[in-house]
């Protein structure tokens, strides 16, 4: 391997830091000590209507219940808006960058009361209720925010879905938590082209409602003012709605424990799963994640470059930073829109003192060369985050170098949609840092590596990486099936929660996650099923079978290889390729297009019908003189036929 480059804390990342080395020291062990005592003490960091007596009740044995803060009453939109009123009234909440780069826009904590209350109005008049389920696609604009909090306000119970996905996928997830209420834009704007989320609205609602569910309302924001199709009595304007709304609605009184969110991600096997967050635990868990893992100081300017439609976007533009009261920037746009240096000109005006984004936006920059970035200032920057995939050192020290110009240390930070937070990830003044590791665990974290048979490893070693006890921030349920959690979490290694990856501890106890070891991959940091793509091509009609599998690829870490089997008398063609793409973007959204299809007359089975993925993952990185044992195929003939034909050839 090759060295690793410590960078050291320097003196000035530690000197107003919230948390140096001997308190991160003091207060992990603390956490881990007595993690009822030290949460006691950090669940006060929200408010409450009712304080919680209980702290922690948590097993993750046989039916597995996870409870935080059990007995006490909060409401997350009023943590995030009403407490701030007094002192931040008048304070940037939203600071939202448009498209268009002359199109910004900046709402107080006044503003933003004003607009959520409204809304929170709107939906309660129109039916929606306490434990309703509703849908949320939209662009990034500020109204998404307003809807996911005017959920919370009155306790109901959200489901972003990432405005990329396709009116299939949509429907899916309408259905799947029988959303009756869907909040939409009239179309979507990213780099200078149009996304038509009503007219996708409007098919996904048919495509759901032949499968059962009903949907009562739709509520349109207008972004592009492009006309668009009106169901009357069902689609509702959000601006004549809105202005004849009241400015006030009281917060529900919501238990720790009622839920806050659904938000589906894909898993190894099936459809994607509702992962349900509740609201006390994961308010206090984000909230304390977002303030000291980036070191945020009352007045800083804060950018997540991430999608609401995922949980970065849910943890770290909206519920974090909002419940302390920060100002946090809300981009619509793309990095390469006009052009490659958008988010360094982004930084510089409005003077963003902190920077979080995925080491796919870094690495395509990079490639964009350093003149888009040494143009520009990034003088205000002083804390960089990475998220949602392994970054490799040479994309970490060109971020370090190139663009924080060696004044700002990196936080790379590991989590799940599962888990709500940030597990582990370096304290700007408190951890050296070593490229390419997420290095160490956030308080009451204790992550453990564990071998193929469960075995507990200690010291230097890799494994497959679970975590030993709950976080406040920790999903509690796949929603709706509470089987799925047990089986998909907590049935491979008994009592413990397993989180599909794998990883390495060096010998200064340090992280570094090597990525999925299930049947996941992680494209451009989306995350996805190989089950997913394959059901999707699978659908097309010329298609017998298919298998999915990710590889290395230089700027979207994996890209997607697709083997694909035809039924019979059907030609491969350049043109079926083509038809196959467009096909699977089509089921699932563009995020999954295939980047490579190898049409095989078959697939590498074991005599018991098994896919050996194995095997096609090695000849899918071009590294096919190391198959293996294929001893146990049924026919080892399919496996030269697939090298010859393989796709990446060097
Ligand atoms: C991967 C995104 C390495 C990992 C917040 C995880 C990472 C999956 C990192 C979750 C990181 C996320 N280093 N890998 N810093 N962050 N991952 O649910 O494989 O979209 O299991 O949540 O992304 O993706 P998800």
């Amino acid at each position: 391997m090759s060295e690793v480059h410590v960078h050291q804390v320097k003196p000035e990342w530690k000197k107003d830091a919230l948390i140096d080395k001997d308190t991160y020291e003091k207060w992990y062990k603390d956490s881990i000590d007595d993690p009822e005592a030290f949460w006691a003490k950090h669940g006060k960091r929200i408010d409450w209507f009712t304080p919680f007596t209980k702290v922690k009740n948590t097993s993750f044995n046989g039916d597995v219940s996870i409870k935080w803060f059990e007995d006490g009453t909060t409401n997350a939109s009023y943590n995030c808006i009403d407490r701030h009123l007094e002192k931040r009234g008048d304070q940037t909440a939203i600071l939202w960058e448009g498209d268009d780069p002359a199109e910004d826009q900046k709402i107080s904590y006044r503003e933003l009361h004003e607009h959520v209350c409204r809304l929170a109005n709107v939906m309660k008049s129109n039916g929606v209720k306490k434990g309703d389920r509703v849908t949320i696609y939209m662009p990034m604009i500020p109204e998404a925010a307003y809807a996911m909090l005017a959920c919370a306000r009155i306790g109901a119970v959200h489901s972003v879905v990432f405005g990329g996905f396709s009116p299939d996928s949509l429907a899916g997830r309408i259905e799947d938590c029988r959303s009756d209420f869907v909040i939409t834009a009239d179309e979507g704007l990213r780099g200078g082209k149009k996304v038509p989320l009503k007219a996708n609205t409007d098919k996904a609602i048919e495509i759901a409602e032949k499968a059962g569910a009903k949907v009562r309302n739709v509520l349109v924001v207008r972004r592009t003012g492009a006309d668009v199709n009106w169901v009357d009595g069902r689609d509702l304007s959000y601006d004549d709605e809105t202005s004849k709304a009241s400015t006030d609605c009281e917060p529900e009184k919501m238990n720790a424990e009622d839920p806050l969110f659904i938000l589906y991600t894909s898993g190894s096997t099936g459809k994607p799963k509702g992962v349900l967050h509740t609201t006390g635990g994961y308010l206090v868990y984000t909230s304390m994640t977002h303030q000291y893992v980036f070191d945020y100081h009352e007045g800083d300017i804060y950018w997540c470059t991430a999608d609401v439609g995922w949980v970065t976007g849910h943890s770290y533009i909206v519920y974090g930073p909002l419940a302390n009261g920060a100002q946090t920037l809300m981009f619509e746009g793309v990095p390469n829109y006009p052009d490659a240096s958008r988010f360094w000109q982004v930084i510089d005006k409005h003077k963003v003192n902190i920077f979080y984004t995925a080491p796919t936006a870094i690495r395509a920059l990079m490639g964009a060369g350093d003149d888009h970035v040494k143009k520009t200032s990034r003088k205000s920057l002083r804390v960089l985050g990475t998220v949602g995939e392994p970054i490799n050192p040479e994309a970490w020290e060109w971020y370090y170098k190139v663009v924080g110009d060696e004044r700002s240390p990196i936080v790379d930070t590991w989590w799940q949609t599962e888990t709500g937070g940030i597990l582990i990830s370096p304290l700007p003044g408190a951890t050296d840092l070593k490229p390419g590791s997420a290095t160490r665990p956030f308080f009451g974290v204790r992550p453990q590596l564990v071998d193929g048979d469960g075995k507990v490893l200690e010291g230097p070693a890799s494994g497959n990486l679970c975590i030993a006890d709950s976080w406040p921030g920790q999903m509690r349920t796949v929603y709706g099936d509470h089987e799925r959690f047990i089986q998909t979490y907590f049935s491979t290694y008994k009592g413990k929660y397993f989180t599909g990856d794998g990883c390495r501890r060096d010998e200064d106890g340090y992280y570094w996650i090597t990525g999925r070891v299930d049947d996941v991959i992680n494209v451009s940091g989306h995350r996805m099923g190989t089950a997913e793509v394959e059901s999707a091509l699978v659908s097309h009609p010329k298609v017998s079978e298919a298998a999915v599998v990710g590889y290395p690829h230089d700027v979207k870490g994996q890209g997607i290889y697709c083997y694909v089997t035809l039924m019979s008398g059907e030609k491969g063609s350049e043109e079926l390729k083509k038809e196959l793409v467009a096909h699977v973007r089509n089921e699932i959204g563009p995020i999954a297009s295939p980047d490579k299809i190898q049409f095989a007359p078959g697939l590498p089975k074991t005599r018991s019908g098994k896919i050996m993925r194995r095997i096609l993952r090695k000849i899918a990185e071009d590294d096919y003189r190391a198959l293996g044992d294929t001893s146990t195929l049924a026919d080892p003939a399919v496996v030269e036929d697939l090298v010859e034909n393989r796709q990446n050839k060097r």
